[in-house]
């Protein structure tokens, strides 16, 4: 199809919206009042103070996410989601003046299911007049540190298509809300300007910054969130709130809190009336003092309030009336309800300008020894487990469009997608991920992605049954990283289909453990392909336990097509040779087309890398260091490590050892040094032929705690870089921050923890350089990291502490299993590369976008039918190097979610940081796009109605956005780091 022209698509969609009406983003304005219409007035001559009822509810924490909204073990803390909706909506039955806000989509969905359709009807009125309203809106608040884009942009997704779908305009939220995660994320702003928040509220920030802005005024702010699309594209409005999100001191009226109720009758005991409007407005004025306009917000509620709501309700009723009442005696202060969009309109109307922010709020520290960095690596299992369900479900989403009906209801059964989304969206929750929850919850949080991952395997089964012309049974191998796989460790003759979920081609190396000599490795072409076999070692051995006995692993690299897959077939060699053996003598150098690292004889370390196609080398030591956890008993400050804080003992790392004991492995297919550093310690360098970056295969664990020592390991890199004490980590695996130590871009920073006052989370990858040479680690999930001394990059890899660091989740990180009753082991990967600055990005974007989205690898055994397709690929031809795709998902029945992003910087690649077009007739080889519109990040706006507040900075005029022109609609241009959301509607060709 060729259509070139508007006209045409109209064209097109008349004549298929005889079959189905495609929504071409005309939606009636009904008579409703909800958002900023249904805001109480003000008074314009008054300071108005805003009170914004509300509860924080925990997608799981102390207990799990399903044990919070039953109130189940309330032994652990009184919570209830469902008692706290249900009694909200009564109290607002009562009053049409009182307001409530809610936040957490997963939680609202429960209950919602659960009402009768009388129920529902009350609810859409409360919601069509503005007196239930929804902000942030997501499936839960996510966290800011650990999380990456794609997770946060599908978790955002599900909760707002759901209230969308329930509620229409008025279920849309003008506001996002992240009243409690630990640190903000640049990143996180600029998702949130796109998905077309008009502000955005948050509760935690460093307190030096928070004493500093409140001294200026400059706790609302604008955040100009992307250094490369255009403001104001990527800017957000920002109010910090004044008691994190607690009400002010002495009016918590829950039934969770002590505070005394109004008690109004002057024939009572204990009238207390005018002591408590006393207090209030004192409280007021104190407030007024460290922001800029008439207008105040105040939180009123906390985490799982509201659940006998007439309490607060009541009281709060009786503060306005009697705080109010005042005004005829000349009082200047005006109480009202209201939620933050409309103390955010009044915000807006003052007109004023705002200081300009464009880094982000990272590390957070709430006092002088307590910084919370160390969530940035807590739970390391969890992240990886957490990450790598990313690329199962973007895989298992663009199956389920590529195979068509026939992959939800197929040959091996009911597959779906939804109950990986859901799992995905729960984990992205700032305890979950972040890994801060209690251990039973954490295990609760494995086990929905484990079950989602279930789902979609029958879903992916079916997909690529109808694909390949095959229902050979699949085979599954979850446990290829230690080298488990009980078909391939025992069959003679298997396949394996290699699904690539990248829109370009990728190289990539395989490793199946198997217990011959050597193989026959053929392509779908029926070319032989080098293959293989070196010895498990015996660390894998060590941390595999009982689970596998193959004593070797097949190792060949594959080529899979762009959004599509690739079979290759394996069969045991009847004369085989024998497996490469490992050399005990010291290695000494390793060497591809690409790169070249030396290792120091003496200590087996590593000691130098360099890029062979650009000629540039440089010294890397790298070596394993654990620091000593303060345990609170501590002159300067009580506070210990824990799951959020890292506060280590002594800014001196212990090394684990100065030597590694080290063998090596040389084949043509994969070089290896396999270096041990101690019991808990061990490392493989490994360098395969087609790679362009060195692996580092980290296993460490279990953590020794006999010395009644809290541990947290980190590997460092010590190199001759010439780095000025500068070094860059990316914000949620998107735009990369550069780091100063012992600094901040927006105050004068005291600091006063050494190391922890100097890490960063790091999502996908960090770097250090100078002049001429880039040393990128690209991380196999997010980790906390600095660089503490010139040319040195150090990354936490596992932590292990033995006391509770007083933020509540009441246990000491100290993670085992059943397999590893003595402590957790934990095995990862670092990449790294060297490069020259100026296209070091060509190299570690596309890098980190293979880590992130891996091939999924599934088997069959025996011979291949005869007629099965062994190759294919969904796009015409790859896109190009610039472009991600990062969404291909079913939206509904007839229409599909496509997410183009561009995936460079502006600044950052002469070759790629370029605008580039993409014509979406032209993209898939077996579907046919028919209609399509755009919308919004979050796909719940039409991207003709998205206006969003405007807001002038201090520090510049405004910029006006130049209008795009699009040769044709069809042709979309993305620019550097711009993201394009559409529905389609297709056919299969
Ligand atoms: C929102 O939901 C309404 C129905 O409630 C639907 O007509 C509309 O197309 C949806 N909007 C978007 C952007 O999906
Ligand atoms: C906002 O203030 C600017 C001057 O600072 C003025 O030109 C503009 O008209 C004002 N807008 C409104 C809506 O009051
Ligand atoms: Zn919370």
């Amino acid at each position: 199809m060729a259509c070139k022209e508007k006209t045409c698509l109209v064209f097109l969609l008349f004549i298929f919206s005889t079959v189905l009406s495609f929504p071409l983003g005309q939606e009636k304005e009904d008579s409703v009042t909800c958002g900023y219409q249904s805001c109480h007035a003000t008074k314009a001559n008054m300071l108005n103070v805003h009170l914004v009822p509300h509860t924080h509810d925990d997608v799981g924490w102390l207990k799990t996410v399903d044990q919070y909204f039953y109130g189940d073990r309330n032994n652990i803390q009184h919570a209830g989601v469902q008692y706290i909706l249900d009694s909200v909506v009564d109290q607002l039955m009562k009053n049409p003046d009182r307001r409530f806000i809610y936040v957490e989509t997963a939680f609202f969905y429960r209950w919602w299911k659960q009402q009768t359709s009388d129920m529902q009807q009350t609810v859409r009125q409360l919601v069509n007049e503005g007196r239930l309203e929804f902000v942030n809106g997501g499936w839960c608040m996510s966290d800011e540190a650990a999380t990456h884009y794609s997770a946060v942009i599908d978790q955002m997704t599900l909760g707002l298509k759901f209230l969308n779908d329930t509620f229409g305009l008025c279920g849309r939220p003008r506001v996002a809300w992240h009243i409690d995660p630990f640190g903000h994320a640049r990143e996180h702003a600029s998702l949130f300007a796109q998905m077309g928040y008009d502000g955005f509220f948050f509760g935690r920030l460093d307190y030096q910054d928070r004493d500093r802005r409140k001294k200026n005024k400059e706790q609302e702010l604008l955040w100009r969130a992307s250094d490369s699309l255009p403001p104001p594209l990527a800017d957000l409005f920002t109010g910090i709130l004044p008691n994190g999100y607690n009400p002010p001191e002495g009016f918590c009226w829950d039934q969770l809190c002590d505070d005394a109720p109004i008690r109004d009758d002057p024939d009572l005991e204990d009238y207390n009336v005018d002591d408590v409007v006393r207090r209030f407005l004192f409280a007021t004025s104190n407030q007024a003092k460290v922001y800029k306009t008439n207008h105040l917000i105040m939180t009123m509620g906390s985490d799982f309030q509201y659940e006998n709501a007439i309490l607060w309700y009541k009281n709060l009723d009786k503060l306005i009336r009697y705080v109010n009442a005042l005004q005829a005696n000349g009082s200047t202060v005006n109480v009202l309800y209201s939620t933050p969009s409309c103390y955010l309109q009044e915000l807006h109307r003052a007109n004023l300008t705002w200081p300009l922010k464009t880094d982000d709020f990272f590390p957070y520290a709430d006092d002088a020894h307590d910084f919370w960095t160390g969530y940035f690596t807590s739970r390391p299992a969890l992240k990886r487990y957490e990450r790598i369900s990313n690329s199962h479900l973007q895989t298992c989403n663009q199956l389920e469009v590529l195979g068509g009906p026939a992959s939800r209801k197929g040959p091996f059964g009911e597959g779906d997608s939804q109950t990986l989304r859901e799992a995905m969206a729960v984990a992205q929750h700032h305890d979950a991920v972040s890994g801060t929850a209690k251990q039973h919850v954490t295990d609760d949080y494995a086990r929905r992605l484990a079950a989602g991952w279930q789902h979609c395997q029958v879903l992916v089964s079916n997909s690529l049954a109808s694909l390949s012309g095959s229902s050979a049974e699949r085979i599954y191998c979850d446990q290829l990283n230690v080298s488990v796989c009980p078909l391939t460790e025992s069959s003679k003759k298997f396949s394996v289909n290699v699904y690539n979920p990248l829109a370009r081609p990728v190289v990539w190396p395989v490793r199946l453990p198997v217990n011959g000599t050597a193989y026959i490795v053929t392509d779908a072409g029926g070319k032989s392909v080098d293959s293989q076999v070196v010895p498990v070692s015996r660390m894998t051995q060590e941390v595999r336990r009982n689970r596998g006995f193959a004593v070797n692993d097949l190792v060949f690299q594959v080529q899979a097509p762009p959004l599509g897959y690739s079979i290759y077939s394996v069969s045991l060699r009847q004369d085989g040779g024998a497996a490469a053996r490992p050399q005990r003598s010291a290695p000494t150098v390793m060497q591809n087309k690409f790169l070249r690292v030396t290792f120091d004889p003496d200590t087996g370390l590593l000691s130098s890398l360099s890029n062979l196609e650009t000629s540039q080398s440089i010294k890397l030591t790298q070596n394993f260091y654990w620091y000593n956890a303060s345990d609170g008993k501590n002159s300067q400050s009580r506070q210990p490590s824990g799951a959020y804080i890292f506060r280590p003992n002594s800014s001196v790392p212990m090394v684990v050892s100065r030597v590694a004991k080290t063998e090596s492995v040389q084949t043509s297919v994969v070089q290896e040094v396999r270096q041990w550093f101690s019991p808990w310690v061990s490392q493989v360098v490994r360098l395969y032929a087609d790679s362009r970056a060195l692996e580092l295969e980290w296993t460490v664990g279990p953590l020794p705690t006999e010395d009644d020592l809290g541990k947290e390991v980190i590997t460092r890199l010590d190199t001759d870089i010439k780095t000025s004490e500068l070094f860059y980590t990316d914000s949620n695996g998107r735009e990369v921050l550069q780091r100063k130590k012992d600094f901040r871009p927006t105050w004068q920073l005291k600091q006063s923890e050494p190391i922890a006052g100097n890490y960063y989370p790091i999502n996908s990858r960090a770097f250090i350089k100078d002049d001429d040479n880039q040393l990128t680690v690209i991380t196999d999930r997010s980790q906390g990291g600095g660089s503490i001394q010139n040319g040195s990059l150090e990354i936490m890899l596992h932590r292990r502490l033995l006391y509770d660091d007083y933020r509540g989740v009441g246990e000491p990180l100290n993670e085992s299993s059943h397999i590893y009753p003595e402590g957790l082991v934990v095995r990862g990967c670092l990449l790294l590369s060297l490069d020259r600055p100026a296209s070091a990005a060509d190299v570690h974007r596309p890098l980190a976008q293979e880590v992130v989205l891996q091939p999924l690898l599934s088997f069959t055994d025996g011979d291949l039918s005869p007629n099965t397709r062994l190759e294919f690929s969904a796009l015409q031809a790859a896109l190009p190097s610039a472009v991600h795709l990062l969404t291909l998902s079913q939206w509904d029945k007839e229409t599909l979610l496509l997410r183009l992003e561009h995936q460079f910087q502006s600044w950052e690649s002469k070759l790629n940081s370029n605008p580039v077009t993409v014509n979406l007739l032209k993209l898939f080889s077996t579907l046919d796009v028919l209609g399509m519109s755009e919308l919004n990040l979050s796909a719940n706006q039409w991207k003709d109605q998205m206006r969003r507040f405007e807001w002038t900075s201090q520090n510049e005029e405004k910029l006006l956005l130049k209008t795009r022109e699009d040769p044709s609609v069809w042709e979309v241009t993305l620019r550097p780091m711009e993201i394009r959301t559409f529905l389609l509607r297709v056919s299969f060709k």
